[in-house]
């Protein structure tokens, strides 16, 4: 598998929770309440699997890989993809800081919690389809068969040391679970590799991982 193919797959189940967040919102304006657990659960598999694990791989593999090829981490394509990343973060930053508050009932912290909710929704929808549509095209135009065996490497040492065996699989329940609690479309969640790299077979060789 491409490493495009790998970060497009991730989009899916970044997606499927976004509708879920988007379901949360709603019920929260409807309630005037906040759910601190399942608030937190949001927060998690963002800062997780959404930052950690995936802008990650982008940031420090694919996007470092482009580098090589030229492109500008300032400016152009890869400079917007970074520089909404940190617009995320920031965004999350909010949202974290707001739940406690926001679940004891005082209504400006739960404003600033679903308000920094739907930018993040509305941020990381426009956000993924310019990678899939512009970046990752882009990406595969460049980048030889050799290029890709380095970066599915970089992102199966992401999965085994940086994430840690197991941790890509309980995301991906986490995000089937908040899809169920707000009725969101699933689809996407079914065929998903338990991660791209296959870091469940621990004893793997380096160079079988390279060749899926
Ligand atoms: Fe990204
Ligand atoms: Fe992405």
């Amino acid at each position: 598998m491409r490493p495009t193919q790998t970060l497009s797959s991730e989009h899916r189940v970044i997606e499927v929770v976004l509708d879920s967040l988007e379901q949360l919102i709603v019920r929260s304006r409807a309630s005037n309440s906040l759910e601190r657990e399942t608030a937190e659960q949001f927060v998690d598999f963002i800062r997780t699997f959404a930052d950690g694990c995936h802008h990650g791989k982008e940031e420090n593999h694919l996007f470092t890989a482009l580098e090589g090829k030229g492109a500008s981490r300032e400016s152009g394509p890869v400079g917007v993809m970074l520089h909404e990343h940190q617009l995320g973060r920031n965004y999350v930053s909010q949202m974290s800081g707001s739940i406690a508050a926001a679940a004891t009932g005082d209504r400006a912290a739960l404003e600033t919690f679903l308000l920094n909710a739907a930018n993040y929704v509305q941020l990381l929808r426009a956000h993924i389809l310019k990678e899939d549509q512009i970046l990752f095209p882009l990406a595969d135009s460049l980048f030889s068969e050799e290029d890709y065996a380095k970066i599915n490497a970089d992102f199966a040492h992401v999965e085994s040391h940086h994430m840690g065996e197991g941790t890509h699989q309980k995301y991906l329940d986490l995000a089937k679970s908040l899809a169920d609690k707000f009725g969101v479309k699933a689809d996407a969640l079914h065929g998903q590799v338990s991660c791209g790299c296959s870091h469940a077979k621990k004893s793997q060789p380096i160079n079988e991982v390279n060749a899926l």
